[in-house]
């Protein structure tokens, strides 16, 4: 048995993020020109969007990583966020682009926004790869977004189910019985 028998449904394709990726980076090296980004990845998720995306950032730019909290394992927010890993820098002064691989109910990215935003960033801004609006609870602007996507659970692309699945290269929808 492979990872490949438990999916139901791909949603977006290995070339349909590709492209989009890449259309993000283009447009990311052209708003922050000569203004060397910081690029914030929340672990664990948009670890492999980020690593894609930065491949695609054609200024000169830094990267760092946050980990948080809030799903404790199974498929729905707890709608209370714990950092769990913390910046390695100081941002006062830096423009800083929080990296997400999807915004759901926006707990997370409105907490972390709202963390940020006190230690005095010259500007703040996030890119989500997907965006569940239809589940959001708190209001999030989204600079840079990929792929709307209905109220689905998805995995692959960085994105996991109980850790596994990460490693799928397209976003897609588990078998029900996966789930179970
Ligand atoms: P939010 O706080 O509800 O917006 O959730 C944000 C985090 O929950 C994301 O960064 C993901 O790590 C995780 N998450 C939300 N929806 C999904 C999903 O469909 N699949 C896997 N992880 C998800
Ligand atoms: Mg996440």
């Amino acid at each position: 048995m492979g990872l490949l028998d438990d999916v139901a449904e791909v949603l977006i394709r290995e070339d349909e993020l590709r492209a989009r990726v890449a259309d993000l980076g283009r447009q990311i090296s052209k708003d922050y020109d000569s203004k060397t980004p910081l690029l914030v990845g929340i672990l664990k998720g948009a670890a492999v969007f980020l690593s894609d995306l930065i491949r695609q950032i054609t200024i000169p730019c830094l990267m760092d990583f946050m980990a948080t909290s809030s799903y404790e394992g199974g498929t729905e927010s707890s709608g209370i966020v714990r950092i769990l890993k913390d910046l390695d820098q100081t941002i006062e002064g830096r423009h800083v682009l929080i990296v997400d691989d999807v915004i759901d109910t926006g707990y997370t990215m409105d907490y972390l926004l709202e963390t940020l935003k006190a230690r005095y960033p010259a500007s703040l801004r996030v890119c989500a790869l997907l965006d569940k609006i239809s589940r959001r609870r708190r209001h999030v602007p989204i600079d840079y977004r990929g792929f709307e996507i209905p109220d689905k659970f998805v995995v692959g692309y960085g994105l996991d189910y109980g850790g596994i699945y990460r490693n799928l290269p397209f976003i897609c929808v588990l078998k029900p019985e996966v789930y179970a």
